[in-house]
Formats: structure tokens, C-alpha cells, sequence
């Protein structure tokens, strides 16, 4: 791991480990991706202020969410199917999240289930929750949910419907995977991937197991079942119920304007992720760090406001914060890592992302990230004259 000295490093790793039907899921984004793009592009339009001369030894990165302290203001987003990149991926990431105290997100479409991650370690862990056509067995995973001791719900609501992802499409993918022609040879080449993944236990969604008729019950079927479950009818009505059956902290995640933020606030969610997954659903919608500042200004600290989307070094972490994070999530930054090298790789980006943030706040003369707001930038209005 010698020569990986940031994000886009480890995502080159990824690339040259994971066949390329995989690696395309991770990467890629839905029809011409051009939120995608944006996600990451517009953080650059953000000037960071330096200072100097400001005595910052000592510093401190911690960050305090819904009740639960962190060592750094990051934590990992929901995803699907960790666990076909690297073999246990959602419990090897838990486990990553522990060592380095940040909050760990598990997707109902995970390759481990609640159970096995709960059994895995007493840290606690926020579940992400899609709400199926399905409702009662929406409602038997909310009561999985708390008997696993999940510190929070993480209420996805910018999919009532699945995006289109054209390279998907192009590369054939199916679940489960299926290689043919050019994808099978280019799957052999894969050998470190492949090896390892012949010796993973876990195989197919661990969250849906035993719920699925008969027919359903192999990894195909329960795709299908799944891809059938999402719901155009949702409603924030539905976000009332959820919160009528989960008396522990909710969190909405995918709200992207002042409105949907105070919709989500007003119906009992206890804290917003500002998302547009990762750029996998609305194609043109705009991104998450131009969206975040009149978002924050709506929820006016009523709750805490986390960001997702672009998150690709410490300096993206400092500018969301200083537009009023208070934590951001990465998705395929994690991905690339686990992918890459598993926990090592998890280490790595952990270790880069907390040296950025160090050196990022010596030389912006910033001690404590609670210090951080909009003075630390030079342009903070940027995004509101756009918009
Ligand atoms: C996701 N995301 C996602 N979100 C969610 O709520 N449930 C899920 O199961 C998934 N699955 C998923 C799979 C993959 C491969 C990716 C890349 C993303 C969205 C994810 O939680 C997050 O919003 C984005 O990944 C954030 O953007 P970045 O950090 O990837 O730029």
C-alpha cells in the first residue's frame, strides 16, 4: 500500500482488483452522471482561508451526533452488496469503524445481515432502511433493526424508484453476478479478487434471508423481489408511520432543498442527510455541497445535518462543515478502500482522510472543528448566488 496517497489511489487499487462489472456498480452513476460529476466538481469552487501563525497543536476532531461522541467527522454510508467486493465487507467495515470511532451504516441490501454484524462486536451501528412495497416486512426489519441495538435508522428517500445506470446496463450485470463473454476473461484476470471471494461465506442478501417464498429464496429471486419492492406511493405520511414503530433516532436520508429538510424535520426525523445517492438517482440534480448551506439555514441547528456525495479528501470535509455539517458520510471512497485491501485498505483512508484533516486545519489556524463555520472560507455565499 506504499505508493497510495489518496483516495483517487485507492480507487485506481479498486479498479485493477474488482472485475469490471463490479467496479463500474461502484463507480458509476446513473444515465449521463453528470451529478455525479457535479458532486465532486463543486466542492473545488469552494477557497479554503488560510491563517497563520495561530498555535494549533493539540488539535481536536472530534465531532458529537445524536447523543454519540466520534474521533473524526466522518462516517460510512449505506451500500449495497459490500460484501461481493470484499468477502464479510460489511463486518470487516464495522470493524474499521470501531477501531477508528465513527459512525458505520448497514444498507437493508447487504451481503451480512443485522444479526451477523450485531454478533460481530457490541459497537453500535445505524440501519439504513428502504421502505418496501412490502409493509410488514418493512415493519419485521425496524423490529430486526432494535433487536440488533441499532443506534439510529437511516430512512433512505430519494428512491421510490430505481435510477437507470447505463454502464450496469452495457456490462450486464446481474445478481447474482453472471460473467460471460468478455466479462468472464476479464474476470479470470481477477484473480485476487476472485480467490478471495470463493472462500466468503456470506453469498446473498443477508437482510432478506427466510422472508422470501421458496422460488425467491435464491440470490436472483430476492433481486427481483427487491428491484419489484420499491414504492412510487411513498409519501411523507409513510415517514410518520416509520416513526410511530422506531422509537430510537431517525435519520432522513436524501433531502437536497430547504423544503423536503423541514418536511422531514416536521415528521419526527431526528436528523437529515443532505444526498442525492451519490449521483445514482436524479441525473441533473444538483449536488450535495451546493445544496447543503440552504439546507442547514432551513433545519437552523433543530437538528443535527449530515452531507454525503463527492466526499473525496479532508479538505471536502472542511468545506461541508464549514457550510454547516456537522458530519459527512463517504460511500465509494469506503468501497475503493475495502475493495482495495479490506480492513488495510479501510485503515488507509481513514489515515489519509484524518492527515488531511490535520494539516488542512494548521494551516487555516483552526484548533478545535467546532471553530469551523463559514468565515472559514473564502467564498461561503458561492452556491446561494447561483441559486
Ligand atoms: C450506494 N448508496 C446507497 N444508499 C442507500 O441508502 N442504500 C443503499 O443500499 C445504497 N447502495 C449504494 C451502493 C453503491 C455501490 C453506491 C456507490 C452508493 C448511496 C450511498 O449511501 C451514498 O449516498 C453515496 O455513495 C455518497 O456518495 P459518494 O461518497 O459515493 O460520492
Amino acid at each position: 500500500m506504499s505508493i497510495i496517497t489518496n483516495i483517487e489511489d485507492l480507487r485506481q487499487r479498486s479498479k485493477k482488483i474488482l472485475p469490471r462489472m463490479l467496479f463500474d456498480y461502484v463507480d458509476g452513476g446513473s444515465y449521463d452522471e453528470q451529478t455525479l460529476r457535479r458532486n465532486e466538481t463543486d466542492f473545488d469552487a469552494l477557497q479554503l482561508r488560510q491563517r497563520v501563525m495561530v498555535d494549533t497543536s493539540g488539535k481536536r476532531l472530534g465531532r458529537s451526533v445524536l447523543g454519540q461522541s466520534y474521533a473524526l467527522p466522518v462516517g460510512i454510508a449505506p451500500t449495497g452488496m459490500a460484501g461481493l467486493y470484499y468477502p464479510e465487507g460489511e463486518v470487516v467495515a464495522l470493524a474499521a469503524a470501531e477501531k477508528w470511532n465513527i459512525p458505520y451504516t448497514l444498507s437493508t441490501l447487504s451481503i451480512c445481515s443485522l444479526e451477523q454484524l450485531r454478533g460481530s462486536t457490541d459497537y453500535p451501528f445505524w440501519f439504513q432502511l428502504y421502505i418496501m412495497k412490502d409493509r410488514a416486512f418493512t415493519e419485521s426489519l425496524i423490529e430486526r433493526a432494535a433487536a440488533a441495538h441499532c443506534s439510529a435508522l437511516v430512512l433512505t428517500v430519494d428512491l421510490p424508484i430505481s435510477g437507470q445506470r447505463h454502464r450496469d446496463i452495457k456490462n450486464g450485470l446481474s445478481v447474482p453476478l453472471r460473467f460471460t463473454g468478455g466479462g468472464l476473461f476479464d474476470m479470470m484476470l481477477r484473480h485476487g479478487w476472485w480467490r478471495r471471494q470463493m472462500f466468503a461465506k456470506s453469498k446473498s442478501f443477508g437482510n432478506l434471508a427466510g422472508m422470501a417464498s421458496a422460488e425467491n429464496s435464491k440470490l436472483m429471486g430476492l433481486a427481483q423481489w427487491c428491484a419489484s419492492q420499491y414504492d412510487p406511493s411513498l409519501s411523507w405520511d409513510d415517514v410518520a408511520w416509520i416513526r410511530k414503530l422506531w422509537k430510537g433516532k431517525l435519520i432522513a436520508k436524501g433531502v437536497l432543498n430547504a423544503e423536503d429538510a423541514r418536511h422531514a424535520i416536521d415528521h419526527g426525523c431526528d436528523a437529515v442527510i443532505v444526498s442525492n445517492h451519490g449521483g445514482r438517482q436524479l441525473d441533473g440534480a444538483r449536488s450535495t455541497i451546493s445544496s447543503l448551506r440552504s439546507v442547514a439555514t432551513a433545519v437552523n441547528r433543530q437538528a443535527p445535518v449530515l452531507l454525503d456525495g463527492g466526499i473525496r479528501s479532508g479538505q471536502d470535509i472542511i468545506r461541508a462543515l464549514a457550510l454547516g455539517a456537522d458530519l459527512c458520510m463517504v460511500g465509494r471512497p469506503y468501497l475503493y478502500a475495502l475493495s482495495a485491501a479490506g480492513p488495510a485498505g479501510l485503515d488507509t483512508l481513514f489515515t489519509i482522510l484524518k492527515n488531511e484533516l490535520e494539516v488542512c486545519m494548521a494551516l487555516m489556524g483552526i484548533r478545535d472543528l467546532s471553530e469551523v463555520d463559514e468565515t472559514c472560507l473564502e467564498n461561503p455565499r458561492y452556491f446561494s448566488r447561483e441559486y
